[in-house]
């Protein structure tokens, strides 16, 4: 059975431009897919903590090394590296604030990149350790950045999912939302039909 593991991040939740692409997508693999088994995230609505240096220290310990206080502090970060293991494909909504990813996106991949077990360190570098998984994200905003110097939304989440070892992810964009109804309306149409073609 697939699994997809979604993270929306949108402050409006499934209003979200973002959440409606890609709500429209895993859609569109569940039409495809009924027994898919969806894991859905709203990181805006339910933000995942910041991580501390309890959480930190209790992350790199294995799990039946821990003290009582550590498997506590390692609790939630244990499921959100667990739902990420047992996802086949990992969907993210990814609205462009302040130029950058939300930080409730950017919290949830402090916890997910834990060394020994999602990366290690070699002598060659870092080396992502989840194997087999495709990534779809789906990434709004309200200027135009593709191609340019201010482009770091997109290439920051296509370069973590590729750390941890997701180096086929897929970016659908639409963009320029603020400039304008006939290029908002022409954006979202363009990447809602793209959407329709993605393979799941
Ligand atoms: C708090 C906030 C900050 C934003 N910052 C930017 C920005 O820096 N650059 C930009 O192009 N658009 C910015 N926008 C516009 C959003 O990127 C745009 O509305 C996008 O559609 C948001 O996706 P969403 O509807 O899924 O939340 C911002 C919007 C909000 C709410």
């Amino acid at each position: 059975m697939k699994t997809i593991l979604q993270l929306n991040n949108s402050v409006f939740s499934d209003e979200g431009q973002s959440s409606q692409l890609a709500d429209q997508f895993v859609a569109r693999v569940r039409g495809e897919d009924p027994e898919a088994r969806v894991i859905r995230r709203d990181l805006a609505e339910h933000p995942v903590p910041h991580l501390n240096q309890a959480t930190f220290f209790a992350g790199l310990t294995a799990a039946d090394e821990r003290t009582a206080e550590q498997a506590q502090a390692a609790a939630h970060a244990d499921t959100l590296v667990a739902e990420l293991q047992s996802a086949d494909t990992v969907v993210i909504g990814v609205p462009v604030y302040n130029f950058l990813i939300p930080s409730t996106l950017k919290a949830w991949f402090d916890h997910v990149a834990r060394a020994g077990t999602t990366f290690r360190y070699t002598e060659n570098g870092p080396e992502g350790l989840l194997e087999g998984k495709r990534a779809h994200i789906f990434v709004t905003s309200g200027g135009q950045y593709a191609g340019t110097d201010i482009d770091f939304a997109a290439p920051y989440v296509k370069y973590m999912l590729g750390f941890l070892g997701i180096t086929d992810v897929t970016v659908t964009r639409a963009e320029g939302l603020a400039m304008g109804e006939e290029t908002s309306l022409a954006a979202l149409e363009s990447a809602r039909e793209r959407v329709d073609g993605l393979a799941a």
